[in-house]
């Protein structure tokens, strides 16, 4: 089920779904899906032979309908409320799935509630690519890995570097041309006029990212040097600090329409 202002799964989350199986085998693991919408990567991570799924959602209809499929489909799983990494502060797992709010917005302040808020990614699509991408290190048990799937418009070298950065290996795993959807065609227009997309092009490319943090903790050590060095050159202060991490369809067959 899926109530108006889910997301309906989509070409993300089949490409997303697809990749699991080959870049992050879910059996026996503990999986966290960030922003679960109707709870479909959930449940394909479920249905993966996931030891434990936790599912989170900012937006409490999400919530609801993520439980209801769980329980339709007889899939055990978690689902809390609230921003990013919020709900499980302080948890770790071994597979971090997420399909984020990636899209290009306009300049209009950050969007707290309705359906946009499944899509809008802000200005530069990055609003919560970046917080996700600073997040997810201290959330990953060792040898864990997180996949990330957005559109290529988003910056896939600003998620690589980023991720990089939080001490992680990054590199991108999939890549997938996709026609725009109605919310892409919708603003092909003024995307056009800024110089974002060429003229008449309707097509994006979606990229997954792959991360993984070191089995045996060295990454961790690493990071900790050169955090070090950054903070003795006087640069980087608090470059990884979490700033404002809150408390707040079975198959494959899903086509893209944002
Ligand atoms: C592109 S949809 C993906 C839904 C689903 N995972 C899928 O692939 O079909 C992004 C989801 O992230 C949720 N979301 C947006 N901002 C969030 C935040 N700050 N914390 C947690 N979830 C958020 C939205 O409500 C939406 O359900």
């Amino acid at each position: 089920m899926r109530p108006p202002g889910v997301y309906s799964p989509q070409g993300d989350t089949s490409l997303l779904c697809e990749i699991v199986g080959r870049e992050a085998p879910v059996g026996g693991a503990r999986v966290l899906d960030l922003g679960t919408g109707t709870g479909a990567v959930a449940m394909a991570a479920a249905r993966g032979g996931a030891a434990r799924v936790t599912a989170v959602d900012v937006s409490a209809r999400a919530v609801l309908a993520a439980r209801a499929n769980a329980l339709l489909r007889g899939r055990r799983m978690r689902v809390l409320r609230g921003d990013l990494f919020g709900p499980v502060a302080g948890e770790v797992f071994d597979v971090i799935l997420a399909n984020p709010p990636y899209v290009i917005g306009g300049p209009e302040p950050a969007v707290r509630r309705g359906g946009a808020r499944a899509w809008h990614g802000g200005p530069g699509g990055r609003r919560i690519l970046d917080r996700l991408c600073a997040q997810a290190t201290r959330h990953l048990a060792p040898g864990g890995t997180l996949l990330l799937v957005h559109s290529a418009f988003s910056g896939v070298e600003a998620s690589l570097a980023a991720l990089h950065r939080s001490g992680l290996r990054a590199r991108v795993v999939a890549r997938r041309p996709e026609p725009f959807g109605p919310v892409m065609r919708g603003k092909a227009a003024a995307l056009e006029a800024r110089g974002l997309i060429g003229h008449g092009q309707r097509h994006e490319e979606l990229v997954v990212i792959r991360a993984d943090r070191d089995a045996a903790g060295g990454q961790d050590e690493r990071r900790d040097e050169r955090r070090d060095e950054e903070r003795d050159e006087g640069r980087g202060e608090g470059r990884d600090e979490e700033r404002d991490e809150g408390r707040a369809g079975e198959g494959h067959a899903w086509r893209r329409s944002a």
